[in-house]
């Protein structure tokens, strides 16, 4: 599947990789190609990077993996037509570090970043997942609990959380819960207040819920 990745954080170069060698056809997206090309986290990164309102151009599937704060601005340099008629998977989390660590949620509650991605790019199938792990976990679930963790898909649209939970499955993902409704994407983003809390205590982000029933 040709995949456009928006974000070149960690858990945007990180899920690149990932789904590169699961034989997909991947290009990232960036502000600025030359720029981001230099930077020392992308050393020994093979996979190619696009301006934003190219990259998604031809992509069946596009990832968000932006800064929460960002992420209406640099999906709307992506261009609702880029967007429209696509899976848009959404990893955001809506974390606002500005008073300090631990950070709060911009959005919370009565509506989610993926609620608000969903109304801006109203043609896209938003699918919120993966945003409740580290990324060394989401692409590659057997660092932690013999890989016999949880992970979650919302969406409103159904066909578009299969093709995410096919892509999740090629991750290793087992238990996956499929949630119906993108609502539910408050839930996986107010998880975040506990994860954070969570990473100091057990020195490690490398933890994962399960959901035991
Ligand atoms: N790190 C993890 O393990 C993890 C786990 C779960 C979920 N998440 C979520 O995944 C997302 C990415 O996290 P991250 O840690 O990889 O990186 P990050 O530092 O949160 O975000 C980096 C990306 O945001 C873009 N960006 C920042 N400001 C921008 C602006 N004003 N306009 C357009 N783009 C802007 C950057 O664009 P340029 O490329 O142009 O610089 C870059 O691609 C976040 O929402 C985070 O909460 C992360």
């Amino acid at each position: 599947m040709r995949i456009a990745v928006i974000g070149t954080g960690v858990f945007g170069r990180t899920l690149a990789q990932a789904l590169q060698r699961a034989g997909h056809d991947v290009a990232v997206g960036t502000r600025d190609p030359g720029e981001t090309s230099q930077r020392e986290d992308w050393l020994g990164v093979d996979v190619p990077l696009q301006q934003l309102a190219v990259v998604a151009g031809d992509a069946e599937l596009v990832v968000n993996a932006t800064n929460g704060g960002a992420s209406l601005a640099a999906l709307g340099e992506v261009g609702s037509d880029h967007l429209a008629g696509k899976v848009l998977l959404d990893v955001s989390n809506p974390l606002d570090f500005s008073q300090g660590f631990p950070p709060t949620l911009s959005v919370k509650d009565t509506d989610s970043l993926a609620e608000q991605i969903q109304r801006a790019f109203p043609d896209a199938k938003v699918v919120k997942a993966l945003n409740t792990v580290t990324v060394s976990v989401a692409v590659d679930p057997g660092l932690v609990g013999n890989g016999d963790t949880t992970v979650f898909a919302a969406s409103d649209d159904a066909e578009a959380r299969e093709v995410v939970i096919e892509l999740l499955r090629e991750l290793g993902w087992v238990d996956i819960i499929e949630l119906d409704g993108l609502s539910n994407a408050r839930g996986l983003e107010m998880w975040l207040p506990l994860w954070v809390r969570l990473m100091g205590p057990l020195g490690t982000a490398e933890f994962n819920l399960k959901i035991v029933r």
